[in-house]
């Protein structure tokens, strides 16, 4: 029974054991803003104007799927792509969790159709996925706008469109957009409304299938407000968001109100630094718009700012830049490093504690994966053994179940005490320098 145990054993532990060894040695040990990030396969992550969903320890990375050789205005969007991670650096491909339809022409995802900034959220009340895209219909362009609506079991789908709906109340409908999950789990669509452009809120039903009542308008919020964040910290609602300037960057804005309801102050831009990789300023928010803000898990008060960098030519190679959000006087604001020495610190601490985490990590791999190479290499597990194996009876099998579970707990343990040191470290390395010289920006019809 013993020799059993440990095939059994070796089977469920060596081969992740390993898989993991190999993904781990090309690890990301920081984040690094507008350039080129690669998924645990090694291909650039393709997930723009996307967000996150924190759910039972991992993190979803929810994104526009854009297929290759297209440009914006040759059909590029082909649906929502996926990514899951513990660690918020290292991802896997999920795969497209909602596809454009290629074969129906008349159904409302059919290709050709423009489907942008996904937002997945989990609606407890029906144990569902529920996700929203801004979706305008093949031929019909930015003129008129629908909220697209699919849902699914599980956070990695498959998602299965559900419904549309006209967004703020109007037939036009409207554009960029927030999901807006309040304390009572209350959900909210905060939207620049089509075409007058008037920054609206409403509230969905219990299902986060329609919106529920009306849309109101959020006294301001400028005329114009894309690419909405909203998050709530002690009792306040922030709403990071950008001027419309189509796929080219212009200067983010900032609001905050005590009630999502009513009316909220200004405060201007919120971005301090540069991003010199593509020597551009906070005027063009780094050459980035704002898709989502993360909430660090496990971590007091940290919040990871996300921005896209567009390249409609050829929107694919699109680039990411995320970034540490910092708190002063209960505002919130978006910082690169100003200056080349602070960032040098910053990265030779992080490297240092970073490495360190790394390190440990493998070294608890590569324990388990040394372990069960010896239980594995001592006991060939051919036809016969197999028979065996299969022949053994059901309190064996639970017993070593219990006790692979009781193992992967473990580890998963250490595992999540080691990625928490690394995402806390993880914030001080961003590769930005000194302040940059002003730009303009030009309005757009999206
Ligand atoms: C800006 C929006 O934020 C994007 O999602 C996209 O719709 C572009 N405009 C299109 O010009």
């Amino acid at each position: 029974m013993k020799v059993f145990t440990s095939i059994f054993l070796a089977l469920l532990i060596s081969c992740p054991g390993r898989d993991q060894a190999q993904k781990f040695s090309a690890m990301q040990k920081n984040i690094h803003p507008a350039q080129i990030w690669s998924d645990t396969n090694g291909n650039a992550i393709n997930a723009h104007g996307g967000g996150i969903l924190f759910f039972e320890g991992i993190y979803y990375w929810y994104g526009e799927h854009k297929l290759d050789g297209k440009s914006e205005a040759q059909y590029v969007d082909g649906g929502i792509h996926c990514y899951s991670s513990s660690d918020l650096l290292n991802w896997k491909d999920e795969g497209v969790v909602l596809t454009v339809d290629y074969k129906d022409e008349k159904s409302d995802l059919a290709y050709g159709c423009i489907l942008e900034r996904p937002k997945v959220v989990y609606n407890e009340k029906n144990k569902q996925f529920v996700a929203f895209f801004k979706l305008y219909l093949k031929g019909v362009g930015y003129e008129t706008s629908n909220v697209g609506v699919a849902v699914a079991n599980q956070p990695t789908g498959p998602f299965i469109y559900h419904h549309k709906f006209h967004g703020g109340g109007s037939p036009n409908g409207s554009g960029d957009f927030s999901m807006f999950r309040d304390d009572d789990g209350k959900l909210y669509h905060l939207t620049v409304r089509k075409p007058d452009k008037a920054f609206v809120i409403g509230r969905l039903d219990a299902d986060y299938y329609y919106p529920e009542g009306d849309y109101r308008i959020c006294e301001g919020i400028e005329l114009h407000t894309e690419a909405p964040v909203v998050l709530k910290r002690k009792g306040v609602y922030h709403l990071l968001g950008s001027g419309s300037s189509g796929w080219k960057p212009n200067a983010a804005r900032y609001f905050t109100t005590d009630n999502v309801l009513g009316k909220w102050t200004y405060h201007g831009n919120p971005c301090h630094g540069y991003n010199k990789i593509d020597s551009v300023g906070i005027e063009k928010t780094f050459g980035g718009q704002s898709s989502y803000i993360i909430p660090v898990q496990g971590i007091n008060d940290a919040y990871i700012a996300m921005f896209d960098i567009w390249r409609p030519e050829n929107p694919v190679t699109g680039r990411y830049i995320w970034l540490p959000v910092k708190w002063k006087d209960g505002n919130l604001s978006v910082e690169s490093y100003p200056h080349e020495r602070d960032r040098q610190k910053a990265i030779q601490q992080a490297e240092k504690d970073g490495g360190k985490n790394i390190q440990s990590f493998m070294e608890i791999q590569d324990r388990v994966a040394d372990q069960s190479k010896g239980l594995y290499g001592a006991n060939q597990f051919g036809p016969e053994t197999w028979t065996q194996f299969m022949n053994v009876q059901t309190p064996m099998m639970q017993n070593m179940m219990n006790s692979y579970v009781e193992q992967s707990k473990n580890l998963f343990v250490q595992m999540q005490d080691k990625m928490q040191d690394q995402t806390r470290a993880m914030f001080s390395t961003f590769p930005f320098g000194p302040q940059g010289a002003p730009g303009g920006q030009k309005e757009d019809k999206s």
